[in-house]
Formats: C-alpha cells, sequence, structure tokens
C-alpha cells in the first residue's frame, strides 16, 4: 500500500490532514514531528500510524522519514523556516529516496508572484507569500511530482489567534486599522480536505497541478465585525486596536505588521474560482458557518 507521511503533522492544517488520511487507512499515515514532545502527541492523535522524528534542517532525517513513502505533504510554518534550507533538503531527500510519487505542497501566495515581485523586506518576514515564494521555484525546478495546494487567503483559524480574546469580553474585533483590507477566507476543515483529498487520488490526475483555494466572498474588518453581530446575537464593533494583536504575538508582532503591511496589497488581485467546491464536491464553508460552528470559542 501507499505510505503518506505529513510534515508537520504536528501543526493545524498537518494535524487536520493526518486525521482525514487515518481514518482512510491508518496504517498508510507516517506521521512526523521534530520534536519529541509533538511525537508523543502524534502517537497518542494517531496510534495505528507510524510516527517518526524529522527535522527538516537535517536532509538525513528527511530521508529517514521518507523512507519507502510514495506521498508526502509538507505544510511549513510562518516566521520560523529558512525555505532555502528546509525546501532544499525535502527536495534532496525525495529525489534520493526515489519511490515519491507526489509531493503536495501547502502554500499561500498570489498564483503567479514570483520572487522579483515581493519586496525584500516582505520575503524576510518568512510569513505567507514571503516564505512560499522562496520555496515554490525550487520545487518547480525540482522535476518531482509535485501538486500545490495554495490558499491566497486567510484561513479561518486566524479568529482563535487574533480576535477570539477581545471579541469574548468585549464584543470588539480589534485589529490595526493598517492591516484592514476586504479578504478571502477559507476553513482550516476544507483546506485539509482538500489535501487529503489530493493525497488519497492518483498522483498522476494532481503532480503538476495548482489548486487556488479562495472564496467568492470578501470580507473586511467591519464585514467581520457584522457576521458576529448576527451569529452572536449581540453587537459586535470593529476597532482601530493593535493591542490585543501584540499580545497575541508578542515579539513576533513587527515581523507580523510587515507581513500584513505587503499581504493587504498583494493578496488584492486575487481573483475567485469555484475549485475549492469543485474539489469538495459540495459548498465550501462559508465565515458565518465556521463562526456558527465555533461560536463557543468568542462566548
Ligand atoms: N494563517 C493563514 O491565514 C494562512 C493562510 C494561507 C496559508 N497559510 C500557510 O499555512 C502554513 C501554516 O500552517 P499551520 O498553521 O497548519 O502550521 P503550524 O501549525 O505552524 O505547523 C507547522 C508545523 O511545522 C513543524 N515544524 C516546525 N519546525 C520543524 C522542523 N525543524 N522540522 C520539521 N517540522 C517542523 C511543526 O511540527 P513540530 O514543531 O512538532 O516539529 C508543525 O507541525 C504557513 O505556511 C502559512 O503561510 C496560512
Amino acid at each position: 500500500m501507499a505510505t503518506t507521511l505529513i510534515l508537520g503533522a504536528t501543526g493545524n492544517l498537518g494535524g487536520l490532514t493526518a486525521e482525514r488520511l487515518y481514518g482512510a487507512a491508518p496504517k498508510d499515515l507516517r506521521v512526523a514531528s521534530s520534536r519529541e514532545r509533538g511525537a508523543s502527541r502524534l502517537r497518542d492523535r494517531f496510534p495505528q500510524a507510524e510516527t517518526v522524528l524529522c527535522d527538516w534542517n537535517d536532509e538525513d532525517s528527511v530521508v529517514a522519514a521518507m523512507h519507502g513513502v510514495s506521498r508526502v505533504f509538507v505544510v511549513t510554518p510562518d516566521m520560523v523556516t529558512d525555505e532555502s534550507v528546509v525546501t532544499s533538503n525535502v527536495v534532496n531527500a525525495a529525489k534520493k529516496v526515489g519511490s515519491i510519487e507526489l509531493l503536495v505542497r501547502l502554500l499561500g501566495m498570489p498564483p503567479g508572484y514570483t520572487i522579483e515581485q515581493a519586496d525584500p523586506a516582505y520575503v524576510a518576514a518568512r510569513c505567507g507569500a514571503g516564505l512560499h515564494v522562496v520555496a515554490k521555484p525550487l520545487l518547480d525546478a525540482s522535476g518531482l511530482p509535485v501538486a500545490y495546494v495554495n490558499a491566497p487567503a486567510w484561513i479561518m483559524f486566524n479568529l482563535a489567534s487574533f480576535v477570539a480574546t477581545e471579541v469574548r469580553p468585549r464584543r470588539r474585533i480589534a485589529m490595526p486599522a493598517s492591516t484592514d483590507c476586504p479578504r478571502m477566507w477559507v476553513s482550516e476543515g476544507d483546506v485539509a480536505e482538500v489535501a487529503a483529498r489530493i493525497l488519497l487520488g492518483d498522483p498522476t490526475d494532481h503532480a503538476g497541478k495548482e489548486y487556488v483555494l479562495t472564496s467568492p466572498d470578501r470580507h473586511d474588518y467591519a464585514g467581520l465585525a457584522a457576521i458576529f453581530t448576527e451569529v452572536l446575537g449581540e453587537t459586535v464593533t470593529y476597532a482601530d486596536d493593535d493591542s490585543a494583536l501584540q499580545a497575541a504575538m508578542g515579539p513576533a508582532f513587527d515581523q507580523l505588521m510587515t507581513y500584513l503591511s505587503h499581504e493587504t496589497g498583494s493578496y488584492a488581485g486575487v481573483q475567485h474560482l469555484d475549485t475549492m467546491t469543485e474539489l469538495l464536491g459540495r459548498p465550501q464553508e462559508t465565515l458565518h458557518d465556521y463562526v456558527t460552528t465555533h461560536k463557543e470559542l468568542f462566548s
């Protein structure tokens, strides 16, 4: 049977994708963490799957993790990885093991965006498009069978990270106005389901493809507040205030602000396509659906 390796399995999207693969064929799943504590959590969460330790800064450990694997899903975190190292190691390891039929890489960047178009400060922030614009050309040039799941949108788990702490006690969306723009939103559950369907499918159907996941609607912070107002049945307002974001991000606040100052413009021209609905075979989750389902996070 085909073994699928998830690099980033303790993370949000990697974990949700692993859950879906585990549900389909638990013994065909190999999950990886770079930390023993992460590996221990993975053993508890996916007891019938194989858990491995893998640090993608160390090519040999990626080679060992890929041994006997035919499909790989890679989700790198924002703000941390040097993609020129990590993606090069992943590419080299995949070539060395020689058994990879499909490497699926999570991206978040406007389709067609290149490093030449990106401000160096955007790239240095190692976040979103600034991160993926380094990784994609390395994968494109690798000759490996790569498929991209690209979400040039905000993933709805940002609501828990960025706004829940102010919505709960004060019924406010508190975010700096300089980061406001009409954004597309996709849910982490939908992104993971798309990734799982691709990984479970015929690799030849997906190699060379870029699946761009967008939403038909865009919402700015005032629009977001209106959705919260409707779902919670109480008035939620937007406030130009960066204190909650500062508290959430700590020392990474400036790095995030650098990223957002570029993202607000670079994602504006992204066109919506029905790719998500077509791949899922059902309507995609809306922000309204998501806030309703996760109401307890905000109540
Ligand atoms: N937030 C958004 O709105 C949005 C939108 C579009 C795209 N994206 C993209 O989504 C990605 C983030 O997704 P996420 O939140 O699911 O990620 P995440 O939760 O931050 O997970 C990142 C994973 O990386 C692993 N990792 C970290 N260092 C490692 C190392 N040295 N070797 C091997 N594994 C390592 C972590 O595992 P261990 O620590 O256990 O090793 C973790 O499982 C980013 O690429 C971002 O640009 C985000």
